[in-house]
């Protein structure tokens, strides 16, 4: 396999709105950002993705984008952001910027020419059908932040197309004049030197709307081809798509280098095994460990010789991982720990949502009214007029909200977290005073610099970038555990799951074997010894020495 700068490279996802608040108008913002370099720079991480900042009327905070190549006036300017990236790299780190192209704004320019008359040279940008019977939508499809996705307009009587909110009408694809567009933009964007691009649900832009396809539309690889092709392909830069719909033997069409499409991609397999088949998230489905560890085990092993994974426990969409999938309360840090430590050793590239390097925990609001988020209140809406009961539908936001992972970062125990000096644009999460960046840095033992080691044992231990993946206990209701080997160099990864002490009998090959502790999550070394006695949360790596054998 070709080596690549982003294989052994960590990524830090940043949601701009929500990270650092210069000016203390409440909303967080690129002078904010650039004020924190250094602290990313200690955490170890090499790539920023940074959520949208460009301008928008924020109906999605950002992911309704009115100007590609300007930045939203609450986030900074233009000037800001070459800053940004420039500071950046002084510190050894790139900026991967959103690529947002299923869907404009309804203020992009684009959108306001193709809405004035059915001969607007700009109508094809966008998908746009005659009414149905009577003057209904079209058809049935609905679109993912509640109601249909069909929107009428009223000045030349016809439907558009939106997959998100009416206010994120979904771009034309089949138009070449929109694919030129969009090339000629991400050029304008690589010309500024950024690192790369996140592209925001880019499994639909191969879509065939009259035949109901969304997801994995027949033009899609041929699109994300020539894309490549036009613009990001003779860079050398990192590029990952979020494909909801991706199995591994898609994710392969997408990340094997020969086919010349992207470097990776986010599949939510072990998301989705978590959500109710007929309620989706709004249903949360208990986590099950041993179903988890199929998946993981399905994705780690199919992109073993061609493709490459992306790993991540959280991001802006999702609930706080030590929430969902560990423990909030008494064991916070340790479940923390263990969480990272079992994602970090896998193979793929890992990524860290801003917060998660602190053990930043879910968030519940009393009321509806603290929430922000367009899909919460949107689902929220929808399914209280069907009669779903107002406790449940929260049972659903505390669980899997988006505004669990958009509360203000925790910077400090001052007010606010140290977040802003005026009033947030969402309440912060009241834990900020014992959970914060000032008293991570200071504690040797916190989740910031458990972190920090796991991001430097990548760099040093070539095996846990490249090396295969080999399951160990799969049916344990309780372990996450493998290994991983590159020719003489193997590394054991234990992992409980579980608030209670596990004991079982290691594997013959593996008694008693001699090793180096790389990360623990107690002070106690741990041992390879015949029979493993764990502690609550407790996880850990052991480089098997190679002449132990
Ligand atoms: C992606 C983004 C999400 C956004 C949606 C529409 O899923 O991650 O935040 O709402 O696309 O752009
Ligand atoms: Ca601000």
């Amino acid at each position: 396999m070709e080596t690549k700068w982003w294989h052994d490279a960590v990524v830090y996802q940043i949601y701009p709105r929500s990270f650092c608040d210069a000016n203390g108008d409440g909303i967080g913002d690129l002078a904010g950002i650039i004020g924190k370099l250094d602290y990313l720079k200690t955490l170890g991480v090499e790539v920023i993705w940074l959520s949208p900042v460009f301008k928008s009327p924020m109906d999605d905070n950002g992911y309704d984008i009115s100007d590609y190549c300007d930045i939203a006036p609450e986030f900074g300017t233009l000037a800001e952001m070459d800053t940004l990236i420039a500071e950046a790299q002084e510190r050894g780190i790139r900026i991967v910027i959103d690529l947002v192209v299923n869907h404009t704004s309804d203020e992009h320019p684009w959108f306001v020419e193709a809405r004035k008359s059915k001969d607007n040279p700009y109508r094809d940008y966008y998908i746009w059908r005659a009414p149905g019977e009577g003057g209904a939508p079209p058809d049935v499809q609905r679109a993912a932040f509640g109601g249909s996705a069909w929107e009428f307009d009223a000045a030349t009587g016809e439907y558009y197309y939106h997959l998100f909110s009416k206010r994120q009408p979904d771009l034309n694809w089949a138009n070449p004049k929109v694919q030129a567009e969009v090339h000629r933009m991400m050029n304008w964007w690589l010309d500024r030197d950024i690192g790369g691009f996140r592209m925001d649900v880019i499994d639909l832009i191969g879509k065939d709307v009259d035949r109901g396809i969304t997801t994995n539309g027949p033009r899609l690889h041929e699109l994300l081809r020539e894309m490549n092709a036009a613009t990001f392909g003779h860079r050398d830069v990192l590029t990952v798509g979020e494909t909801w719909s991706a199995t591994p033997a898609i994710a392969k069409l997408y990340s094997d280098p020969a086919r010349r499409e992207l470097s990776m991609v986010f599949q939510f397999e072990h998301v989705t095994i978590t959500h109710d088949p007929e309620h989706g998230k709004w249903k949360p489905r208990a986590f099950d460990l041993v179903e988890f560890k199929r998946v993981m085990t399905k994705w780690q092993t199919e992109l073993a010789d061609s493709g490459w994974n992306s790993l991540f426990w959280c991001n802006h969409d999702l609930p706080r991982a030590v929430s969902k999938y560990g423990d909030d309360g008494r064991y916070r840090v340790e479940s923390a720990k263990m969480l990272a430590t079992a994602l970090h050793c896998l193979k793929g590239t890992p990524y860290v949502y801003q917060g998660e390097e602190l053990g930043m925990t879910n968030v519940r609001f009393d009321s509806i009214e603290a929430y922000r988020d367009i899909e919460s209140l949107g689902h929220y809406r929808e399914r209280i007029a069907a009669g779903v009961a107002h406790e449940a539908m929260m049972e659903g936001i505390y669980a899997n909200g988006r505004d669990n992972a958009r509360t203000p970062m925790h910077w400090d125990a001052s007010p606010n977290a140290g977040f802003t000096r005026g009033e947030p644009w969402i309440p912060v999460n009241p834990n900020y005073v014992g959970i914060n960046a000032e008293a991570a840095l200071a504690d040797p033992d916190s989740v910031f610099h458990h972190y920090r080691r796991l991001i430097s044992i990548r760099k040093a231990h070539p095996v846990i970038v490249y090396g295969d993946y080999l399951p160990l206990f799969d049916d344990h209701p309780q372990l996450f555990a493998y290994e991983r080997r590159l020719g003489d160099e193997r590394i054991v990864v234990i992992n409980n799951f579980s608030g209670e002490t596990v004991e079982l009998d290691l594997p013959p090959e593996l008694q008693g074997v001699a090793g180096d502790c790389l990360i623990h999550n107690y002070d106690v070394p741990p041992r390879l010894d015949a029979r493993l006695a764990l502690k609550p949360y407790e996880s850990f790596a052991i480089a098997v020495r190679a002449s132990a054998n």
